[in-house]
């Protein structure tokens, strides 16, 4: 099954409305001609609807970073998906290991909003990967198995295969300390074998993207593997000239 490549650029809590606008301008005109690439930047809230408008038309997808899973509720400063669609927001980032980390997202909250996501008409990417000491421990399966299972756990299997998984090794974000091909293969492939636990055909159209310290010298090696089916890019999707190098790296 041929899978079309995704590459999301997370921004993370980066960019004004200004640099927003500033970087949408730059990166359009390099990739409009970017065909069998799905192309997407995921922005901080207050850009999503600049964001949409700027890349109307385009090959550019916008994507949230967060999400609550309720449609609405006493939930003092989260954001719901029907408030994302209603911008014409197209997918969310769940699971980002920031918001593990720092904010306390738990495998039981992504279990209720992938579904939730889905059923509003948003494609999640669903964020998961293992720290430093669980890989050093040999436990990086069970985080991985752990992760994925909830996450998907709700997901009516009609719909699984339009679930995003980026499998993004902890200690290889923000840190220049990429995954070597053979760790991202092994690790993507074992996420593609989790979903087949669920539903065989799924597993087979479902992308996983890998995620960390992704740049454009390293892009190519990494797109090439075959349980890659896409990144997801921190620090080098800032730049639109850079961000364009990995976008055209999965045209390859
Ligand atoms: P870097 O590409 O900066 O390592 O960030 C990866 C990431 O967290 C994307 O979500």
């Amino acid at each position: 099954m041929s899978r079309t490549p995704f590459i999301a650029g997370n921004w993370k809590m980066y960019k004004t409305q200004a640099d927003a606008e500033m970087f949408i301008s730059g990166l359009l005109p390099q990739v409009s001609s970017s065909e069998g690439v799905d192309v997407a930047i995921c922005v901080p809230f207050t850009d999503l609807q600049a964001m949409v408008d700027s890349t109307r038309g385009s090959r550019v997808q916008v994507f949230a970073q967060n999400m609550h899973h309720a449609a609405e509720g006493a939930f003092t400063g989260e954001v719901s998906a029907p408030m994302l669609t209603e911008l014409d927001v197209h997918g969310v980032v769940l699971g980002h290991s920031e918001r593990r980390q720092f904010f306390g997202e738990t495998d039981r909250e992504l279990a209720l909003k992938v579904p939730a996501a889905l059923a509003a008409g948003l494609v999640p990417i669903l964020c998961v990967g293992e720290t430093e000491s669980e890989r050093e421990a040999g436990e990086t399966e069970r985080k991985l198995r752990h992760q994925v299972q909830e996450g998907l756990e709700q997901v009516p299997r009609e719909r699984l295969a339009e679930v995003v998984v980026a499998y993004e090794p902890i200690w290889a974000i923000g840190t220049g300390k990429v995954a070597t091909p053979d760790q991202a293969q092994e690790a993507c492939a074992f996420v593609r074998a989790l979903v087949a636990g669920i539903d065989a055909d799924a597993a087979q159209a479902v992308r996983v993207q890998y995620g960390g310290s992704v740049k454009p010298d390293n892009a190519a090696e990494l797109l090439a593997l075959p349980d890659v089916d896409g990144a997801l890019v921190g620090g080098a999707a800032l730049d639109p000239g850079s961000f364009a190098k990995i976008v055209e790296a999965a045209r390859a």
